[in-house]
Formats: structure tokens, sequence, C-alpha cells
């Protein structure tokens, strides 16, 4: 019997040998990832997120803005016609977890900063349809009265520290000036106006 006879007829032997060829085939594949530059370190210029952008990240998350929109433009003529540049690994160093997802219900918003005003997005956030008539999105008239915690935003900022995320002793000094007398939706125009802003090619 051949050792291919033999293996399809042992599941013993078939499944050490299917462990074998998979474990070595994901090794291969994914070890590189973890030494290469291009997928760990920051794009040049990339930086932590300012503390009011920061609470509006977490905003984001809460109101669970994911379910809708991706933040994740893919190498596709389609996308980058669209959205701009598209998404590199760099650019998600200082976004723990990241919001990539594959959702789209709304638009991608990975190079939405500076696409709208601030205003803008203030009136679009509280009614979408008082600027995009035909929208399905969901207004978020809260975020208006909700005043931001600055302690806790001081303490996400030093607990981001210790991961790494380069924050300067005068940037946590300086968010509580930052936050003070804030309301949720400045935090969330302030993250929305961030993103994708640390690759300046786009259209
Ligand atoms: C039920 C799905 C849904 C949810 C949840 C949702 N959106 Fe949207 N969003 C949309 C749709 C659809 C559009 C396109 C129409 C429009 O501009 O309102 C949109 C558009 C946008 C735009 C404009 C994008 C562009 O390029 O024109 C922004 C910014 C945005 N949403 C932010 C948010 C934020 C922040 C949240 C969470 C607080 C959120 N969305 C939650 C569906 C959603």
């Amino acid at each position: 019997m051949s050792l291919q006879q033999k293996a399809e007829k042992n599941v013993a032997i078939l499944i050490v040998l299917i462990v074998l060829v998979v474990s070595v085939g994901g090794l291969v594949q994914i070890t590189p990832l973890f030494f290469q530059s291009s997928t760990t370190e920051p794009v040049a210029g990339l930086k932590p997120y300012t503390a009011l952008a920061l609470v509006g990240r977490d905003v984001y998350i809460r109101e669970g803005c994911f379910t809708c929109h991706s933040q994740m433009v893919r190498p596709f003529r389609s996308e980058t016609e669209r959205y701009g540049h598209y998404s590199v690994a760099g650019e998600f160093v200082y976004d723990r977890p990241f919001q990539w997802g594959s959702k789209r219900t709304g638009p991608d918003l990975a190079r939405v900063g500076g696409r709208y005003s601030d205003d803008w997005h203030r009136v679009h956030m509280n009614n979408p349809r008082d600027v995009v008539p035909e929208s399905i999105m969901p207004g978020y008239p809260w975020l208006e009265e909700n005043l931001i915690d600055v302690n806790s935003t001081i303490r996400k900022m030093l607990a981001l520290r210790t991961l790494g995320h380069p924050y300067s002793d005068e940037d946590i000094q300086n968010a509580q000036a930052a936050v003070a007398n804030k309301t949720e939706l400045d935090a969330i125009v302030a993250y929305l106006q961030s993103l994708g802003t640390s690759i300046k090619t786009r259209r």
C-alpha cells in the first residue's frame, strides 16, 4: 500500500497530515506579518487621537456606528475613485480595536475627515435628513446634551500610553482643558474629522 492509500484509509494518519500541512501553510503566511514594518509601524506623521477625538471614538463604538459603516478603503478602483487612497495597515496602529468592518449600509468612513464642515456634521448627527433628505441613518440628538467626563478621558490616555501610544505628559495635562465643557457631539465630530487624514493623497 502506498503512503497515500494508507493515509486515506486511516483517519488518525490523515488528521495528523492535515494538521501538519495546514500549520505549515498558516505559519508561512502569518509569521512574516509580525516582522514586516509595513504592517506594524505607523505611517509617517501618524499621531495618536487627540483627547477629544479619543472620546469621540468611544462614542462611535458605543452607538454602534460600525453596524452600518466600515472604515477601510479596499484597493479597487471603484473604491479609490469614491473614497480616496486605499487604507494601509500603518494608519491603524493607534486604533484599539480597529473599526475596519465590512458592513456598508452607509458609506465607508475611513477617509471622511475634512470632507464636510464641522457644521455639516453637527446637523447631520442630529438629524441626517436635514442635510441628506433620502438618508436612512438614525439621528443621535442626545450627543449634544451629554457632557464629557474629564477624569475618565485622562485615565483612558494613561492606559493607552502604557500600551505604547506616544502621549506626552503635556498632552495628558492639556486633556483636561481640551474636553472640559465639551459634549459628545463635539467629540464625535472631532473624531470624524480626523479619520484618514494621516495620508495626504485624497482627491
Ligand atoms: C442604520 C445604518 C446607519 C447607522 C447606525 C449609522 N449610519 Fe451613518 N450613514 C448611513 C447612511 C445610509 C448614510 C448615507 C446617507 C447620509 O449621508 O445620511 C450615512 C452617512 C454618514 C456620514 C456621511 C458619509 C459621507 O461620506 O457622506 C457620516 C459622517 C456618518 N454617516 C456617520 C455616522 C456615525 C458617526 C454614526 C454613529 C453615531 C452613524 N453614521 C450611524 C447609515 C447609518
